[in-house]
């Protein structure tokens, strides 16, 4: 049995910097035909040379093959003072601004601290009348297992504040955060490959497992299942964006393990495997294309990937970075990508 994609995309993707991204990039070009790109580097993108330098740099790490048929979506991180002749200026070039709360997750010390509607009024005001989506990593500072779900009444108030701004509710993990998709209609979400697939239970019901602990954190059955739903049945507001987010093997396996998974080699064939599972071939291109399409209103570069229902052993390292399923089989592989 064989499955072909056209143009997939991955919209929440970590490419990092310097050797990492040398390692990393490719890998995306290889599968996907754009991704959307987290500003969170060191110091992070908060201007055009910046972003316009970034791009460059993942652009000069792909094979000239890849050059034309994969396009690095570029984002800014958020800073509640951007003007409106800056965002205008710099509109061509950007997919969305990625906003963190201060402090929730790698390299997000700069993020914000309040979500004062007054206050934000004037930049979110300004990206809702120029189109420009703001994703959100939606997490409070609270009880671990409990913040995405606090989050959510801050979505709602922020959608409900600025009707015309799309808002992207980023990896979501719980079954709160799939409701609210559909109280407002400027709500959107990405959806990772390994919320899909795991719980809590397989970070640290057993052995630690440090290569699936991320932030958010996976969440109980229930809220997995309510994930499953809506990915599954390619609800037209969900997107896959894979939140690959790669860190060397030694962050990893040490005290203070770094957070984040790494999935981008694996994550089109892991998830022809689980739609597959579920009878649901036949949605996964509106889960890694079409959607995303709609919501961003973007034509990616035509590509097609071919799949193929036969096993794939996933290598034990790409560079320093250890995958999900390292040395494992998948059921799925990648034949081709024109
Ligand atoms: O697990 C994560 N890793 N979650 C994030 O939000 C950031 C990411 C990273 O940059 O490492
Ligand atoms: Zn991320």
């Amino acid at each position: 049995m064989t499955l072909t994609l056209t143009s997939p995309l991955d919209m929440h993707l970590h490419l990092r910097d310097g050797e990492m991204l040398q390692t990393v990039a490719p890998l995306t070009a290889q599968h996907f035909s754009g991704a959307i790109i987290m500003p969170n580097l060191l110091p992070p993108i908060v201007t055009k040379e910046a972003l316009l330098a970034y791009r460059e740099r993942i652009l000069s790490t792909l094979p000239d093959t890849n050059i034309s048929s994969f396009t690095p979506l570029m984002t800014l991180f958020f800073r509640p003072d951007y003007s409106r002749e800056f965002l205008e200026e710099i509109h061509p070039d950007l997919a969305a601004i990625k906003l963190y709360p201060a402090g929730i997750t790698t390299n997000s010390e700069g993020g914000l601290s309040g979500f004062d509607v007054e206050e934000l009024s004037p930049v979110l005001t300004a990206m809702g009348d120029l189109g420009i989506p703001l994703c959100i990593h939606g997490e409070t500072n609270g009880f671990v297992m409990d913040r995405e779900a606090e989050f959510v009444p801050v979505y709602e108030k922020l959608a409900a504040a600025f009707p015309d701004l799309k808002i992207i509710m980023e990896h979501i993990t719980t079954a709160a955060s799939v409701a609210a998709l559909d109280r407002f209609d400027n709500l959107y979400a990405t959806i990772t490959l390994h919320h899909l697939l795991i719980t809590l239970d397989d970070v640290a019901g057993g052995m630690l497992q440090p290569h699936l602990f991320c932030k958010p954190i996976a969440k109980r059955y229930e809220d997995r299942e309510a994930l499953l739903q809506v990915a599954l049945n390619a609800h037209p507001k969900v997107m896959f964006g894979s939140d690959s987010a790669p860190h060397p093997q030694d962050a990893k396996e040490c005290p203070g393990c770094a957070a984040g998974v790494f999935t981008a080699p694996i994550a089109l064939q892991a998830l022809a495997a689980l739609f597959d599972k579920y009878d649901k071939l036949d949605n996964l291109q509106a889960f890694v294309n079409t959607n995303a399409c709609c919501i961003y209103g973007i034509t990616p570069p035509r590509t097609t990937v071919t799949l193929k229902k036969q096993p794939f052993t996933v290598p034990v390292k790409y560079g320093e970075v250890v995958p999900m399923f390292a040395g494992q089989e998948i059921g799925w592989s990648i034949t081709t990508k024109f």
